[in-house]
């Protein structure tokens, strides 16, 4: 009787284990609670890759009100965090905050480029992945377990060789404990708007629709994770306009994390960029060669 009801209790909880990406620092600075960030009163996903609720959320989902008018200066090259619980009134002891463990999944940030990042039609940008952080296929663990350990804190770094002006930052996460058929994955996002300052602009990254960039047949979206992997595809490849990984098959993940900062030209990418594959789990494109 008592695994019984233990069970029944883990259901109940992971059913409702949701989580919402609520707050921005810039280089360590906390913005604020909601400042400059369009997040729903309701922490559910969304399951339609085809929905245009997985741009910015905030249609099944509706914002809390009023949306911030706030548009957060980013320094180009800046690192940014962000901030992640598994509701808006976040209650103290709360198990599930960041999110359920059960939830297991990479992470990824987008930036498009806006006129005015507080409009609210988002449907038509062109995005670019400057991050994504998947499964570290020696321990099988994931990002949202790196987000559990730090807390709900997922921290990446601004490009600094793209143009400076308005974005919107789309920060996701992809939760796979139903994913084994589709729809099943779980994909919570909010975006925050952001305006990017001392960019050089040096660069135009390779773009990506939303809806458009995922696929529910794609190996990322629709995979069963309960199983010992040996690789994981995140979603939507890398469209390598620039780069600047440098990194070696020795280096910890800390040493590649301090190392992104430069734009230089890097050769071989490919080959590269497989060996990133096979070595670290997190990635950190930089916007310095097409
Ligand atoms: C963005 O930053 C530039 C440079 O500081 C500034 O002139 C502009 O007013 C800012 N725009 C917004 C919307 O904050
Ligand atoms: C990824 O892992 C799957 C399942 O373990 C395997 O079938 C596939 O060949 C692997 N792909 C690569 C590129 O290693």
């Amino acid at each position: 009787m008592k695994v019984v009801s233990l069970t029944a209790a883990a259901l109940a909880g992971s059913a409702s284990a949701h989580t919402i990406f609520q707050k921005l620092y810039v280089n360590g600075v906390d913005q604020g609670q909601l400042t400059g960030i369009r997040a729903p009163d309701y922490d559910g996903p969304i399951t339609d890759v085809t929905s245009n609720d997985i741009i910015c959320n905030g249609g099944i989902n509706p914002y809390h009100q009023p949306v911030s008018q706030a548009v957060i200066d980013v320094p180009a090259g800046a690192t940014v965090t962000a901030e992640w619980h598994h509701t808006l009134d976040q209650q103290p002891n709360d198990p599930t905050d960041p999110i359920d463990a059960s939830h297991k999944g990479p992470i990824i940030s987008y930036l498009a480029k806006v006129q005015d990042a507080t409009d609210m039609d988002v449907t038509g940008l062109q995005w670019f992945k400057i991050y994504e952080d998947g499964l570290t296929v020696s321990d099988q663990t994931w990002a949202v377990d790196r987000l559990i350990a730090n807390k709900g804190k997922v921290t990446f770094q601004i490009p600094s060789c793209i143009e400076s002006g308005q974005y919107l930052l789309r920060h996701e996460i992809i939760a796979l404990h139903a994913a084994s058929s589709y729809p099943g994955a779980q994909f919570y996002m909010e975006c925050a708007q952001i305006n990017i300052t001392g960019g050089s602009g040096s660069k135009s990254p390779a773009t990506v629709p939303f809806p458009g960039a995922y696929h529910g047949t794609d190996p990322g979206i629709k995979i069963n994770i309960y199983q010992t992997l040996n690789n994981y595809t995140i979603p939507d490849e890398f469209h390598a306009l620039c780069e600047d990984l440098v990194f070696s098959a020795t280096e910890s993940r800390k040493s590649h994390q301090t190392s992104v900062n430069s734009c230089s030209d890097r050769g071989a990418f490919p080959e590269k960029k497989m060996m990133y594959q096979t070595t670290y789990d997190k990635r950190q494109f930089l916007l310095s060669s097409v």
